[in-house]
């Protein structure tokens, strides 16, 4: 599991240790924290090793070599790529490449975790996997989007050249606990504004849409992708269809938050997508998955989570 320490690589290994897997966790904490990996730390089935994943690989498992190759590793948010976009270009381009070599070698499963932002700021809505994209190949975002988009087209490539058993998944904006509370996403900025009693930061005129999976919805997807025998095709969207303005978002959390609605508004960002809706008729009929949790449900949680490791920033009512 490379990125195993991240928020959703952290959850996959809490998931994979409670069904019995033994799991070998790769991390170079540059977004990530060991504090994630509280609860799995000292699980007699859990090895953490602390490297980069876009350096070759040694396999570091106390067993021959793994059953199932979980690539996570890179930073997600356009804070944290915006930071070091050739080492993201590297952990999803050479990563992959790194994963397919330990996949061949040891007969293992792979899953690339790609991105909703491979369909760039799409001009199909909602997003099918059929559909291609529109990104920008040089934009701010490229590093993230092409080096993805990378990532899938060398995995495919494998699928076809040397048989590897690979799989895709286009994860779409996905929230919960063990969100960095500074990676500049709307969900964690809204909710860390809201305990302050702070004015809620709109970029543009938050009439864009997004969708947001909460992270256990997103999880079980994973998994049953992860552990599906064979599938009839290599890449599934998972995400949640429910499709809300950021105004609407901001109307909800300051609702769920118990505070009174203030946002201001800043610059919208450039190539800021200006709508996102995963199509997941493919995960519904393939892997028999759809999203249990509401908005307002998973919210509450992330705020629990976030009044949890910020004490200091409690509600003022
Ligand atoms: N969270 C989302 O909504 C979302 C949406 C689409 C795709 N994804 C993808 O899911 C994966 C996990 O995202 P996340 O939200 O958990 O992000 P995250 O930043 O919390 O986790 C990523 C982890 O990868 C580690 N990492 C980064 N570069 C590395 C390297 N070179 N070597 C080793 N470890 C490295 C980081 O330290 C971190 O622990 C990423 O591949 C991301 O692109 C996430």
């Amino acid at each position: 599991m490379t990125g195993a320490a991240g928020f959703l690589g952290s959850h996959l290994v809490d998931r994979l240790l409670s069904d019995g897997e033994r799991v070998v966790g790769i991390d170079n904490l540059v977004t990530g924290s060991r504090a994630n990996l509280e609860a799995s730390a000292n699980h007699p089935n859990f090895t953490f090793v602390e490297a980069d994943v876009s350096l070759p690989w040694t396999w570091a498992g106390d067993f021959d070599g793994p059953a199932l190759i979980m690539h996570f590793a890179s930073p997600a948010s356009p804070v944290d790529y915006g930071r070091d976009p050739l080492g993201t270009m590297a952990v999803n381009a050479l990563g992959a490449m790194h994963g397919v070599e330990l996949a061949r070698a040891a007969g293992a499963r792979l899953v690339f975790a790609s991105t909703s932002e491979a369909y760039g700021d799409p001009l199909e809505h909602p997003q099918p996997e059929t559909y291609w994209g529109n990104v920008n190949p040089i934009g701010v975002r490229a590093c993230y989007d092409e080096s993805k988009r990378y990532g899938e087209a060398y995995v495919t490539s494998a699928i076809r050249q040397v048989g590897i058993d690979g799989r895709i998944i286009r994860i779409f904006n996905t929230y919960g606990p063990r969100m960095q509370p500074d990676d500049g996403r709307v969900i964690p900025n809204f909710c860390l504004a809201a305990l302050r009693g702070e004015p809620l930061t709109v970029y543009g005129s938050g009439a864009q849409t997004r969708s947001f999976c909460y992270v256990s919805d997103l999880i079980e997807g994973i998994v049953r992708l992860a552990k599906a025998d064979s599938l009839a095709e290599t890449v599934i969207n998972i995400g949640n269809p429910g499709e809300f303005t950021i105004n609407e978002l901001a109307q909800i959390l300051s609702e769920v938050a118990g505070v009174p609605l203030r946002t201001v508004n800043c610059e919208l960002p450039p190539d800021d997508p200006t709508r996102r809706r995963p199509v997941i008729r493919r995960a519904h009929d393939l892997l028999g998955w759809e999203p249990k949790v509401q908005l307002r449900e998973g919210l509450m949680a992330t705020l629990d989570y976030f009044r949890s490791v910020q004490p200091q920033t409690s509600l003022t009512h």
